[in-house]
């Protein structure tokens, strides 16, 4: 480690994270063999796992162009993870190329990377903020620097929450964000669930849990909690290939993890 280094930036090669996993399981190249290694165990326990990252990438685009369309212009999205193109700055901005969009990860290697997520329209702004999610009211705070939270704001938690379990605050994490959104905004998430394929997401966070990496399943019920007081958009809690699925029948049919888009009521 040099002295400019801090925890905040020191790369760990020597256990998984969970973003270079991701990263593997979509095929990318900003992983480590320790986090190829534990990719390699759950694809054997769970055949299931790549396609259901690789559907979870799909939802994240479908999602934001969806909200985008919508007349959406500003993202806050926490847990952006290793850029993978598009990513999701690039999905606003080729809908409005003035959209401003603050990126969240408290993983150092998504800082490594951050150059790739900063190069945005000139119209637009894009933002890479390196916090903890856990931390709400800090992000809030960095986000308000770049975004008018007195317009809606699409927050987008993506692949996220599983790594935090209610009692560590994941719902005081969501209910903090969405309080301070203005009307209109919306809250794209997805996360885990074992509602499909029990036995093999069960056996996957057992080998995830072998690798110092927490992780939490989610019941669509519980998923839906998170929209409380929001209105579900269509076409509600589905699992993510199923979500608006724009891909060949074969890309449809349930992953091991579910996605939904809440809109918060521009009335009263
Ligand atoms: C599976 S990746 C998802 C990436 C992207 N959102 C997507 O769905 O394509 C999860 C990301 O969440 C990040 N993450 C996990 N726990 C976090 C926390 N407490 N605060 C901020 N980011 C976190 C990881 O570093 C990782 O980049």
């Amino acid at each position: 480690m040099t002295g400019t280094e801090s925890a905040a930036t020191r790369i760990d090669t020597t256990r998984p994270h969970p973003a270079r996993v991701y990263d593997w399981f979509l095929g990318g190249k900003d992983n480590y063999p320790v986090d190829e290694e534990l990719g390699r165990r759950i694809t054997a326990i769970d055949q299931g796992a790549l396609r259901a990252a690789r559907a979870n990438r799909a939802f994240m685009q479908r999602a934001a162009r969806a909200v985008a369309e919508d007349g959406i212009r500003q993202f806050l999205d926490i847990g952006t993870g290793i850029p993978t193109e598009p990513n999701l700055h690039q999905i606003a901005q080729s809908v409005a190329p003035d959209s401003r969009v603050v990126y969240v990860d408290n993983d150092p290697i998504v800082l490594a990377h951050a150059s790739a997520l900063l190069r945005g329209t000139p119209e637009g702004v894009t933002q890479y903020v390196q916090a903890d999610a856990r931390d709400p009211r800090s992000i809030l705070e960095q986000a308000a620097r770049v975004l008018d939270l007195d317009r809606p704001v699409a927050l987008s938690l993506i692949a996220l929450l599983h790594f935090v379990a209610d009692e560590d605050g994941a719902h005081e994490v969501v209910s903090t964000l969405v309080d301070a959104l203005a009307p209109g905004s919306r809250l794209v998430l997805s996360m885990m669930t074992a509602d499909f394929e029990r036995e093999n997401v069960e056996r996957g966070i057992a080998a995830y849990a072998a690798g110092g990496v927490t992780l939490v399943a989610r019941s669509r019920d519980e998923v839906a909690a998170f929209f409380r007081g929001l209105d579900l958009l269509e076409p509600g809690v589905v699992s993510v290939a199923d979500w608006r699925p724009a891909g060949t029948p074969d890309d449809r049919g349930p992953v091991s993890l579910y996605g939904a888009v809440g809109a918060k009521s521009v009335r009263g």
